[in-house]
């Protein structure tokens, strides 16, 4: 294993936002090492990340749960940092499971914050959520907002945020980045990895690229009656490279300049259902059918950030439009009509790379490949 490169541990590391992290990062000249137990995501992500990177996969099949393990992996590829992005994020899910979402969320982060601290390594990259904020009084959202989650699923991320900060207060040898994500959409300009989500999408883009290849017949518009520009909600959607690439921001803020932080990661610019709507037309080509229904118990009408920390402490901004996200959106979904459940015929093997072993075969109990 290369020692010149320092290595981050990302759990969760082989979901949506991971795996694209894993990319900026890889790019950025670390060396991410990823743990997942692969309950939410896929093994052809690893074919893909080898593929797009070039280089072996480093990866762990195992629950952050498991403290003792998680130290292993640590002292193993000496990471002199983490990035947290296990967990459990659908909103109505967590309603119906609040204790799940607890135990996943909360006590993961737990024991990830142990087995680190067990092992001396204490910088870690939290991925939080913007509706810690609830329901904002006014937009754009500043940190310094007041917390009011509305959801069993905010209220774990506020109570990782709670841990998180205490941590910090009690160690001064602990740099913590506490990143608030908006809406993250798109996927690599690639179309090798992206949202892949199981069953009907909860969320707006997978649905519009799902009815715009002919999956599903219209997309159901919550509500027209939002006090918004055209009646329809209003969020702040971040394309996942630009979002990957705030952690590499801050992770370089950690280590570069020992402090921590909590900010938003957003464009800081707000866009409609109806905008949305009419980005994918242009950049897809494909007008998306869509009825106008009742409001979704729990939406509120408007949602973006205010993005000035971000840039003072990271200085990273977001530069990717909204037609951005729709295009890689749109290329995704095409070359992935059933997400990673679709082999890649058109792409060559992983270990057709050179000096390239083939991503990690996954065992019952896999060991990393070293
Ligand atoms: C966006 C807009 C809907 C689907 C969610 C989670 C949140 C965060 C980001 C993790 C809203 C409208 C949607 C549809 C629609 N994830 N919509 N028809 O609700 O802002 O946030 O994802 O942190 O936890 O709640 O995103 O994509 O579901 O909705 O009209 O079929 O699209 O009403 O205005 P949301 P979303």
């Amino acid at each position: 294993m290369t020692l010149d490169k320092p290595s981050v541990l990302l759990t969760g590391g082989a979901g949506y936002i991971g795996s694209h992290t894993y990319v900026a990062l890889t790019e950025a000249g670390y060396r991410p090492v990823i743990l997942d137990d692969f309950s939410n995501s896929h093994p052809v992500v690893l074919d893909r990340l080898a593929h797009l990177t070039g280089q072996r996969v480093l990866c762990e099949r195992g629950d952050v749960l498991q403290t003792g393990m998680v130290a292993e992996v640590l002292k193993r590829y000496h990471c002199v940092a983490a990035v947290h992005f296990a967990g459990l994020k659908a909103v109505g899910e967590s309603v119906q499971q609040p204790l799940r979402y607890y135990h996943t969320n909360v006590s993961g982060l737990l024991s990830l914050l142990q087995a680190m601290d067990s092992v001396d390594c204490r910088s870690v990259v939290f991925s939080s959520s913007a509706t810690v904020y609830g329901d904002p009084a006014s937009v754009p959202i500043k940190e310094n907002f007041p917390c009011a989650p509305e959801s069993p699923y905010a209220r774990t991320k506020l109570a990782c945020e709670d841990m998180l900060n205490s941590l910090a207060a009690s160690n001064p040898a602990w740099r913590i980045g506490i990143l608030r994500y908006f809406n993250p959409v798109g996927a690599h300009a690639s179309g090798l990895i992206g949202e892949d989500p199981h069953g009907v999408p909860n969320n707006l883009m997978p649905y519009v690229t799902q009815v715009a290849v002919g999956m599903r017949d219209k997309l159901r518009v919550f509500g027209s009656d939002y006090p918004t520009p055209d009646g329809t909600g209003v969020r702040d959607y971040l394309h996942v490279t630009d979002l990957s690439e705030g952690h590499v921001a801050a992770l370089r803020a950690l280590i570069a300049k020992n402090q921590s932080f909590t900010v938003n990661l957003g464009t800081g610019e707000g866009i409609s259902v109806l905008g949305v709507l009419s980005a994918f037309g242009r950049a897809s080509g494909r007008p998306v059918p869509f009825e106008f229904v009742p409001r979704r118990a729990g939406d509120v009408a408007q949602y973006f950030a205010d993005v000035s920390q971000a840039q003072a402490l990271l200085g990273w901004r977001a530069t990717r439009t909204i037609e951005d996200m729709c295009r890689d959106s749109w290329h995704w979904q095409q070359k992935n009509p059933d997400g990673y459940r679709t082999s890649m015929s058109s792409m060559q093997p992983a270990s057709s790379h050179r000096n390239q072993e083939p991503a990690m075969p996954l065992q019952p109990t896999v060991a990393g490949t070293a």
